[in-house]
């Protein structure tokens, strides 16, 4: 299989799975792409700016050996963030093909948080074995271990990424579609109208726009869809994914910002939030 094949592999995968328990971003993507359609009628798919994934900092299944299903099929290191509050670190992942997505890989520094904390996520990891993780098709596993709703909820009470973890396992946190690839929409504010008169809610934290073009970068999000999850104790409704909007613009160079803004990527991370 070639480069090409492999990573189209890997992002029609974790697409599909995304779609599959957030059908939210399915039909935001149509919504988009018809109105892109009626602008040029060839226009064929609308391009990712980045696919987020989330881990626990555990070696074997930490942001270097998710980052290395990447790297090996030619993305390299990017920038690195460290979100202090959050006990969370992240690096982007790119492509010399820029119509690939840029990845953006987080992971929680379990030993910042509670022994809760520490041994769920151990034992999580545990139940994987590190040849598992060495495979492409780990990144969509979804969650290999058991788990509780009352374990959910006091990770909550710490950490909504711990929890968030804990409960959905390995697959993409979510999607984020490139504005400056849009045709028929004039910018980020343009798109977030047209979302919202379509009935979708948009995370207000830190604003509906995250980012500003000082920074190269504006952002903006939906607010994650419900989704029931079975759990050991039963099936509980509760946030999932959302769908993400990014608008990138020119350095003094000329070139379009590929970077992350951490203090926008922090406010970013609550659209998974529980409690609003
Ligand atoms: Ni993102």
């Amino acid at each position: 299989m070639s480069t090409q094949q492999a990573l189209d592999s890997v992002f029609s995968n974790l697409w599909n799975d995304y779609v599959a328990f957030n059908p939210q971003a399915k039909r935001i993507y149509e919504l988009i792409f018809n109105h892109e359609k009626k602008a040029d009628p060839n226009v064929k798919e609308l391009i990712n700016d980045h696919v987020a994934l989330r881990t626990y900092n555990v070696p074997h299944i930490g942001l270097e050996a998710l980052g290395q299903l990447f790297t090996r099929h030619g993305y390299s290191k990017g920038g690195e963030y460290i979100f202090a509050d959050k006990k969370l670190r992240a690096w982007h992942f790119e492509h010399p093909d820029k119509t690939l997505p840029k990845v953006f890989i987080s992971e929680l520094e379990i030993e910042k948080l509670s022994p809760l904390v520490q041994e769920t996520a151990r034992k999580a990891a545990s139940e994987i074995d590190p040849s598992r993780a060495k495979r492409e098709d780990f990144l969509w596993s979804r969650r290999p271990w058991r788990a509780s709703h009352a374990t959910y909820k006091k990770l909550l009470e710490e950490s909504e990424y711990a929890a968030w973890m804990y409960a959905f396992g390995f697959r993409s946190n979510h999607f984020t579609i490139s504005v400056n690839g849009l045709k028929s929409f004039k910018g980020l504010v343009d798109l977030n109208t047209f979302v919202k008169s379509q009935g979708f809610a948009l995370n207000q934290a830190g604003g509906e726009v995250k980012g500003t073009p000082q920074q190269f970068l504006e952002q903006s999000s939906t607010l994650a869809e419900s989704t029931k999850v079975e759990f050991d104790d039963g099936v509980f409704e509760i946030p999932a994914c959302y769908y993400e909007f990014a608008l990138r613009h020119p350095m003094a160079n000329g070139q379009l910002y590929q970077g992350f803004v951490t203090s926008s990527a922090d406010k970013i991370f609550e659209s998974t939030n529980v409690k609003r």
